[in-house]
């Protein structure tokens, strides 16, 4: 038993010590709303934090989590900064086909807390791992600055 704090809440869960967080997630815990992409750390779907910093849960066993924090999309809307993002998500209507974009989301989460008035180069930076086939960059980078109050 691995004892797993997720969005607030203590989770125990019973699985292989080796199992990728992305699947202790999804399959063992039932939270959905991160994505499975490539399984190699090449595409940012599967991202979520730990103690605030984004990992790629696809490539972080469950026994690399520890005691930190674990936050998924499910969660982000408890920080001002996750609303602020999901709110300039909407008003832009920033997905296309919507799924690469829970991990787009937690790297803006990461970035706006680190970084709370990013220039075009730090948005570049903390973004350039999260792909999406669908191209919604533009709008990814135009809805980051309206969460961040920067001018687009
Ligand atoms: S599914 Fe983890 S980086 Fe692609
Ligand atoms: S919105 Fe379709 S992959 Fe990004």
């Amino acid at each position: 038993m691995t004892r797993l704090n997720i969005n607030g809440k203590t989770i125990n869960v019973t699985a292989d010590p080796e199992m990728p967080l992305l699947w202790v997630l999804r399959d063992v815990v039932g939270m959905t709303g991160t994505k499975f992409g490539c399984g190699a750390a090449l595409c940012g779907a599967c991202t979520v934090h730990l103690d605030g910093a984004p990992v790629r849960s696809c490539q972080t066993p469950l026994s690399a989590v520890g005691t930190a924090a674990v936050t998924t999309i499910e969660g982000l809307s408890a920080s001002p900064i996750g609303r602020k993002l999901q709110d300039a998500w909407v008003t832009l209507d920033v997905p296309q086909c919507g799924y690469c974009q829970a991990g787009q989301l937690m790297s803006a989460a990461a970035l706006l807390k680190e970084t709370p008035k990013p220039t075009d180069a730090d948005i570049d930076a903390a973004m350039n791992g999260n792909l999406c086939r669908c191209a919604t960059y533009i709008r990814i980078r135009a809805a980051i600055k309206q969460a961040a109050g920067v001018t687009a």
